[in-house]
């Protein structure tokens, strides 16, 4: 039985990894989530299967040393797969060094730790053992809006304390391929969306908005581009490219799905007058009227766009979610889940919210 170590499983990518990972191979491996519970953490997103006997959360967190090589040493893992990270890019311009804390010491003991657990004497790797990376295509900076796309081979351009963040803990995993021949895979993924994303992201918050009637804030002219990718079809992408993918290699992964957030916002509005019934009360309040253009991110990157070729070729990943299916399946999701909406929008959110959005001009 193999067994995962699983970081920031809690969050949005990680439990839709872990679920994705279980559905697809039950009881043939184990799972240990590790996660220090952030805001972003909740452990709501994982309650269908918290009671699985090959499940395991343990709370901690990635930057402590003495926690996590504790981990390393009561269980054999065969596989890391290395979600944990401060993700949100408004908040890093906000407070950048809890993102160099996390994302970059965070890394750098994740990868010490599995190093000790899995070196053998004379420098060489157990067998099997793989460590995946999962980091962003921000790495790679902003594109004109009139072409191109972004490479494995494209230098990187970080321009927000998130993406230098995530740029430095790829060099650090990129540095023990190099000097150790650590059995390691970096996945540069762009957009994602789907179940249990934290409103403070663009598609759930507009969501969110909408259905109270609230302002949609588009930051600066709407028409920055983002590639939107089904957060499925990310997990598949992660799991393929651990098992299929050449180590030491870097896959990007991506939707082939350009859009302005300008057309995302209509989308989503398109999509919840389909979906409400006309005798709920919500349905009279979705407008184009609530779209606020408001002062812009700083620094913001214009476009992002991949090029999804080499994950294609070398191991057969292609996106398969269209755009159009993805979001109503994500809306039907909120719909279902106006609980889990509702606990976290409580509290610390609205002070998040009121801190981000008041003083926009
Ligand atoms: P998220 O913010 O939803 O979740 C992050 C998780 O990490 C949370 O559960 C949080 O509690 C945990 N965490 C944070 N700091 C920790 C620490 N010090 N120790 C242990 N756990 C900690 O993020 P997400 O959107 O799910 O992103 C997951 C990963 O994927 C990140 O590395 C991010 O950079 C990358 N990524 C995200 C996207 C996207 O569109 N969301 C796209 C590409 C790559
Ligand atoms: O590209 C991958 C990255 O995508 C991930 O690495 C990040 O973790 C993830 O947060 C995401 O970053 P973005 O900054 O692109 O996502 P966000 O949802 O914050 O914003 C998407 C776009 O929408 C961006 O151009 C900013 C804009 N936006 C966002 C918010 C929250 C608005 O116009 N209004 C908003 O209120």
């Amino acid at each position: 039985m193999r067994t995962y170590l699983v970081t920031g499983g809690a969050g949005f990518i990680g439990s839709n990894y872990i679920h994705y990972m279980l559905d697809k191979y039950g009881d043939e491996i184990r799972i240990i989530n590790v996660d220090v519970l952030t805001y972003a953490g909740n452990l709501e997103n994982l309650k269908d299967i918290e009671q699985l006997p090959n499940y395991r959360f343990i709370r901690a967190d990635i930057t402590d040393k003495e926690a996590i090589t504790k981990i390393f040493a009561e269980n054999d893992i065969d596989r890391v797969v290395h979600f944990a990270a401060e993700s949100h890019v408004d908040r890093s311009i906000h407070n950048p060094e809890v993102f160099v804390q996390t994302n970059v010491l965070g890394t750098a003991v994740m990868l010490n730790a599995a190093k000790a657990a899995w070196e053998r004497e004379d420098g060489s790797f157990l067998p099997g053992k793989k460590f995946l990376h999962v980091s962003t295509d921000e790495v790679y900076g902003s594109l004109d809006e009139d072409g191109g796309y972004f490479y494995e081979t494209t230098p990187y351009a970080p321009h927000s304390p998130y993406s230098a963040s995530k740029a430095s803990s790829d060099m650090l995993v990129k540095a023990y391929i190099d000097t150790y021949h650590f059995p390691a895979n970096i996945t540069n993924c762009s957009n994602n969306y789907g179940p249990y994303q934290f409103p403070e992201k663009l598609i759930p918050l507009i969501i969110n908005n909408a259905l109270h009637g609230k302002k949609l804030p588009v930051y600066g002219d709407g028409k920055n581009v983002r590639d939107w990718l089904y957060v499925m079809d990310h997990a598949k992408a992660i799991d393929m490219v651990q098992e299929l993918g050449c180590l030491g290699e870097t896959y990007n992964v991506g939707g082939h799905n350009e859009k302005q957030n300008i057309e995302i916002i209509h989308i989503i509005l398109d999509v919840l007058r389909e979906k409400l019934p006309d005798s709920d009360p919500r349905k009279a309040q979705i407008s184009e009227d609530l779209i606020t253009y408001v002062e812009d991110r700083k620094g913001h990157d214009r476009r992002y766009a991949i090029a999804p070729d080499k994950i294609k070729a070398q191991i057969g990943w292609e996106p398969e979610t269209r755009f159009e299916d993805g979001i109503r399946k994500t809306i039907e999701w909120f719909f279902e889940n106006e609980d889990w909406m509702a606990n976290v929008t409580s509290g610390d959110y609205q002070k998040y919210y009121e801190e981000m959005y008041s003083n926009r001009k």
